[in-house]
């Protein structure tokens, strides 16, 4: 329908505005695409000093996700298009039209646009992050583990939407390919080691 396509271009553009660069320009922080991972993320925005900015960056991340995706929802769009929707604004953040197309990696806007689908995988995939990050240190290990997850227990909670949630998985994991070469040579940053350097 007209609609559904109107709302996955806004939901682009929404994705879009990456919220990690302006935040930091707000703080006073570098930015965060030419320090630390160069990631326009939330871990990255830790990891240069700011814990504040850093959990703006979260809220607004997972915001630009779950925004477009409930407000279709609640408008009664059908599940395939709620699924390009969500993935429409973890386009927008990974390749954002505003930013050069250097975006982030879209672990916090994929979350917010699975949030609709309910709170029981929403909590499992938090609670596979968390475990993750808290066991290993490692907020790249922490996504790459929750996304690998993500397929089958969307599977388990909401068949449905194990399609949409797969191709977000896919292209989370392929964003993290510098993140699985520095977990590999053993030169990835922890999460609380706010010097680290990893480029
Ligand atoms: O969500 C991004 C995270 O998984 C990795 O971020 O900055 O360590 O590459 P970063």
């Amino acid at each position: 329908t007209p609609l559904a396509l109107l709302i996955i271009i806004a939901a682009y553009l929404l994705g879009s505005i990456s919220s990690a660069v302006l935040i930091c320009r707000l703080y006073g922080l570098p930015d965060p695409r030419d320090s630390g991972s160069g990631n326009p993320g939330a871990t990255n925005v830790l990891r240069l000093g700011g814990r504040g900015a850093a959990a703006m960056v979260l809220v607004c991340d997972i915001l630009k996700g779950m925004l477009p995706v409930w407000l279709s929802y609640w408008i009664g769009i059908n599940p395939f298009l709620l699924g390009i929707i969500g993935i429409a604004a973890c386009l927008g953040h990974i390749y954002p039209i505003f930013f050069h197309f250097r975006g982030g990696k879209g672990v916090a806007t994929a979350l917010g646009a699975l949030a609709p689908i309910g709170w029981d995988l929403s909590g499992m995939l938090i609670g596979t992050w968390l475990l993750t990050v808290l066991i290993s240190g490692y907020s790249s290990l922490g996504s790459l583990i929750t996304a690998l997850a993500a397929p089958m227990l969307t599977w388990l909670v909401k068949p449905e939407y194990t399609m949409p949630v797969s191709m977000l998985s896919c292209l989370i994991v392929l964003r993290h390919h510098d993140n699985v070469r520095r977990l590999l040579e053993g030169k990835e940053g922890k999460i609380w080691n706010k010097f680290s350097r990893n480029s």
